[in-house]
């Protein structure tokens, strides 16, 4: 069977870098481009950690581009808490890799637009602010039949983490979430949610990554650095693979339970902005009756329940652990 062509929208962050490690390993997957976007850490950062990570782990052609350096309309909102100053847990380091000469929106329509002369179709895989993907969205739609599904780290159907109702990526840019979620639904491109309901799910334990750091492979070295390097932030004994999960989705789309349900991005709210509000009624009384317009919604698949075990396990594998 031939690979599944697929393009990271990455904010490179410690679980960015997972899922980067997975695209560039996983047989399954032909990784075309990845193009990076403020979020973690500023771009510039975000773009040698990306540069680093595709070194590492042995993906010397793969293209990269730059892309927004902050949000359409908020202020910047960084993750270093969680990621470190530098974004990767202080194991971040400069890379002989060059950058595309391009803004990554150009990349990502340059990508999309030779598939459609190729006949294919990619699957993007956003795991960042969504500030690149709406830019491409509003200003080349006509890329749409391009893209075979856009599944996207972020969003929450429950908990928040960035705030108590928001998920970081929706939380950093707001209005960017609710314009690809809006285009998507009007340019039917197919879209996943892979979010906080699943997100965390996915486990490595502080011995998994001993052993991964013990290893010979340079990208496992890494990963279980910035594993150990995350369980020491949560204080815990296990930690995620973040945003790998979403990578794990489309290669192993079976291990994701989803739900069909009408998706908005609350741009507004004291203590609700970037929540992304998940319509799970099911009374159709009620849905044409709404003052607020229910059918102005896009129908997004819901990650609700995952194999974590599973999706652990295929992360393991591609960086040459066998549990
Ligand atoms: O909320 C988790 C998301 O925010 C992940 O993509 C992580 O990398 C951060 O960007
Ligand atoms: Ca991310």
């Amino acid at each position: 069977m031939n690979p599944l062509p697929v393009i990271l929208d990455v904010d490179t962050g410690i679980d960015d870098a997972f899922a980067l490690m997975l695209a560039v390993r996983d047989p399954r997957l032909e990784l075309r481009a990845v193009t990076c976007v403020s979020g973690n850490v500023n771009v510039d950062q975000v773009v040698t950690n990306t540069e680093y990570v595709l070194e590492t782990a042995g993906a010397a052609h793969v293209p990269v581009a730059r892309g927004a350096t902050r949000p359409l309309l908020a202020e910047p909102h960084h993750a270093t808490h969680v990621h470190g100053a530098d974004g990767l847990g202080g194991f971040a380091r400069p890379s002989d890799r060059r950058t595309e000469h391009l803004h990554a929106v150009e990349l990502l329509r340059r990508e999309l637009m030779a598939a459609i002369g190729n006949g294919e179709t990619i699957t993007l895989i956003p795991m960042a602010p969504q500030t690149n993907i709406a830019m491409l969205l509003r200003t080349y739609p006509e890329v749409a039949p391009g893209i075979e599904r856009i599944v996207f780290m972020g969003g929450s159907a429950s908990v928040g983490n960035a705030t108590a109702t928001a998920e970081f990526n929706v939380f950093a840019d707001p209005e960017a979430a609710a314009i690809a979620i809006a285009a998507a639904g009007q340019l039917d491109i197919p879209m996943t949610m892979y979010g906080l309901d699943v997100f965390n799910e996915v486990l490595i334990t502080r011995e998994q990554a001993v052993s991964l750091r013990r290893s010979g492979d340079p990208a496992a070295q890494l990963a279980g650095a910035l594993l150990e390097h995350q369980l020491g932030v949560f204080g815990r004994e296990a930690t995620t693979i973040g945003d790998a999960g979403a990578v794990c989705a489309v290669i192993e789309p079976e291990g994701l339970r989803t739900q069909k349900y009408g998706v908005r991005v609350e741009t507004g709210g004291s203590y609700s902005r970037g929540q992304t509000i998940v319509d799970r009624r099911d009374w159709a009384g009620d849905l044409d009756d709404d003052p607020q317009g229910a059918n102005l919604t896009t129908m997004v698949d819901i990650g609700l329940e995952v194999d974590a075990a599973g999706y652990a396990k295929l992360w393991l594998a591609a960086l040459g652990q066998t549990p």
